[in-house]
């Protein structure tokens, strides 16, 4: 029953042997698939050895979706990835850290806004690829992983594995990053680059996915000094110590050692008190309705415990509350120099293309054209935590 089957988009040319694909088919092998009662096409392994220059990539997923992913500049336009995959003369080196494993460290001084380096993944896999019954879902990741080139066959196996088991699939799920494409679709994409940077609570870089280059994207989110090892988060930095800590250790298998995660007790809960005001002032500032608190103090407050807890990689998002409350208060001038700061830093963590970087692109231009001009034009000002109580 779970039988390899033909997919109907490739079934066409007849043939199943691997080794002799009919000319201008789009990928290198003819692509081995597995459907059963529980899918609703049949997911195959579609893999493509001239991607990117030669880097390689394979695809699990239906075929729907794979033609699909042909269909983007990735794939389809020649000059998309320029500015990808180019390891030549880096701006890092790699080093040893004692005990804590190899990282990369800056060998000449970044700024915010430099591109650290982009990649395309070796792997994009569909969430629901679980479907299958284990022995063909690896089946189909293991016969990928043998007909990447093999200098990508190298950089798979050099991925890290924690969790034991199947060696391909462990190196799938320790190393996998969670992405949204395709309209929404959950994917796993796995790029090995990004594994050579650790975490850090206190990132000073961040990376996005962008789904036309089919590319990863690290950038500088602060002024990095030769010799300062470059780091980017795992997790979502806004939460208490205590729940970063679990979080890391679940996922990734590790404890964490950052400077905000090992302060002493006293620090750690002024650091925690800070994070609960800062989620306090943003849930102020995100209720729109007449008894709202939110004032461009309260929103100046927060780009300040921002910068207080150091967390400069999500400085856009409070640059993004402050730029619409001055909106709402009709306050022009400030609107727009808060947007221009939320579009520059929300683009490096959230990428080109991404929706709440639009919107600050066009109320840097003009507030008065946003939804949020002038909203609260007319509310009592109030204060966060003054109760109702009019000032
Ligand atoms: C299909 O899904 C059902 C319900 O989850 C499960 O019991 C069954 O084993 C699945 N079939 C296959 C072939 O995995
Ligand atoms: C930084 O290190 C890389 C090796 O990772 C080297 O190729 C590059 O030339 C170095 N750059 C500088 C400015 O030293």
């Amino acid at each position: 029953m779970h039988s390899f089957v033909s997919v109907g988009l490739l079934a066409a040319a007849g043939h199943h042997d691997s080794s002799q694909v009919p000319k201008d088919f789009p990928w290198t092998f003819w692509p081995e698939c597995y459907s059963n009662e529980n899918t609703t096409e049949p997911y195959c392994v579609f893999t493509s050895q001239n991607f990117a220059s030669g880097r390689g990539i394979f695809i699990v997923d239906t075929a729907t979706n794979a033609y699909q992913f042909l269909q983007k500049p990735a794939f389809a336009d020649p000059n998309a990835l320029r500015r990808v995959n180019q390891y030549s003369n880096p701006s890092f080196e790699q080093r040893e850290f004692p005990g804590k494993g190899r990282g990369l460290v800056a060998n000449k001084t970044l700024h915010r806004g430099d591109q650290i380096f982009a990649s395309t993944p070796l792997i994009i896999a569909n969430t629901d690829v679980y479907d299958l019954v284990d022995s063909e879902r690896l089946a189909l990741s293991h016969r990928g992983v043998e007909q990447l080139p093999s200098t990508s066959q190298t950089l798979f196996w050099s991925l890290l594995d924690h969790f034991k088991g199947d060696p391909v699939d462990d190196r799938i799920n320790t190393n996998a990053f969670e992405v949204y494409l395709l309209g929404g679709q959950v994917k796993h994409v796995v790029l090995p680059e990004i594994a050579m940077l650790n975490h850090d609570c206190r990132p000073n870089a961040a990376y996005f996915f962008d789904e036309d280059t089919l590319s990863h994207y690290v950038h500088a989110t602060q002024t990095i000094y030769p010799g300062e090892e470059i780091t980017i988060t795992y997790i979502n930095n806004e939460r208490a110590r205590e729940k970063r800590v679990a979080n890391l250790k679940m996922n990734w298998g590790f404890e964490c050692s950052c400077s905000s995660c090992s302060a002493h007790p006293e620090l750690v809960s002024q650091s925690d008190d800070r994070i609960q005001q800062m989620r306090d002032i943003a849930s102020a500032l995100d209720d729109w309705t007449p008894t709202s608190t939110a004032t461009p103090e309260a929103a100046e407050l927060l780009i300040s415990l921002y910068e207080q807890e150091r967390l400069y990689a999500s400085l856009g998002v409070a640059y993004k509350h402050a730029a619409e409350t001055y909106a709402s208060f009709g306050d022009k001038w400030n609107a727009m120099k808060f947007a221009r700061l939320s579009a520059e830093y929300e683009v490096l963590d959230k990428g080109f293309g991404d929706v709440d970087v639009g919107a600050m692109r066009k109320m840097a231009e003009d507030p008065e054209m946003t939804w949020s001009w002038k909203k609260r034009v007319g509310f009592e000002r109030r204060g966060v935590g003054a109760c109702g109580h009019v000032h």
